[in-house]
């Protein structure tokens, strides 16, 4: 017989266990509308943090990973915004520079912005910034571009909806974007070839 006064243990481990939260929480996604682009703006986000003694490399400055990090979950915010689709994952790193350290104490803010988006895949544009609280100096740390594709349910590539300029910076923005991504397909198909002649 069905003891009222216990829990159903069945229930509560799918309750406390965070792979059954997320996969039911995302069940059923609704339909995006591929009709409605987004801007820039639309997307926009900035993800900051203060560098604590678990972000330090052997020298005492920030770990250069610790920043890659913060890049990457910062960067598929903006990524996860644009496409609607929880699911986003990272393809490519088109590149990464470090500029300057950054400090423990210091507040390292990520700013990230749509500057690309093709039919599933989306380049973001990342500045990174680290901020002396005390002296209130502002440096430019580091500078990447990601690029993130969105998946389905399924985990196959989906469609996005397409990133349409609201004014003219904007629009100089993709185009530059656009400009990259050809030269580098160009640089994939040639590392291909190359490859293959090197069989
Ligand atoms: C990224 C991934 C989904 C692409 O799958 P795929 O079968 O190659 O997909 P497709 O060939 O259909 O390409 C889909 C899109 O991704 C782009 N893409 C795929 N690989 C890419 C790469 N290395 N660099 C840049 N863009 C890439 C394609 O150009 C295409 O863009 P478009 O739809 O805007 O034209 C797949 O390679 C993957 O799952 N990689 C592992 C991702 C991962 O685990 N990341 C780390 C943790 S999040």
């Amino acid at each position: 017989m069905k003891d009222d006064t216990q829990p159903d243990w069945s229930e509560v481990k799918n309750i406390m266990n965070p792979f059954e939260r997320i996969a039911s929480r995302y069940h059923g996604l609704p339909d995006v509308d591929l009709t409605q682009g987004k801007s820039i703006a639309y997307s926009r986000s900035t993800t900051t943090r203060i560098m604590e003694l678990i972000d330090a490399n052997s020298q005492g400055n920030v770990h250069g990973g610790a920043i890659m990090r913060m890049v990457d979950e910062a960067a598929a915010i903006v990524a996860i915004k644009h496409s609607q689709r929880p699911f986003v994952v990272t393809a490519r790193v088109d590149r990464f520079d470090f500029l300057a350290p950054a400090f423990i104490g210091d507040v390292v803010s990520v700013h990230c912005e749509m500057h690309y988006v093709g039919r599933t895949s989306m380049e973001v544009g990342v500045e990174v910034t680290a901020e002396d609280l005390i002296t209130r100096e502002v440096r430019k740390i580091a500078s990447s571009n990601v690029i993130y594709v969105a998946l389905d349910e399924s985990r196959k590539p989906t469609s996005v909806p397409p990133l349409v300029p609201a004014n003219t910076t904007e629009a100089e923005t993709i185009e530059r974007a656009r400009k990259r991504r050809v030269r580098r397909q160009k640089l994939d198909e040639e590392a291909r070839l190359e490859a293959k002649e090197g069989q």
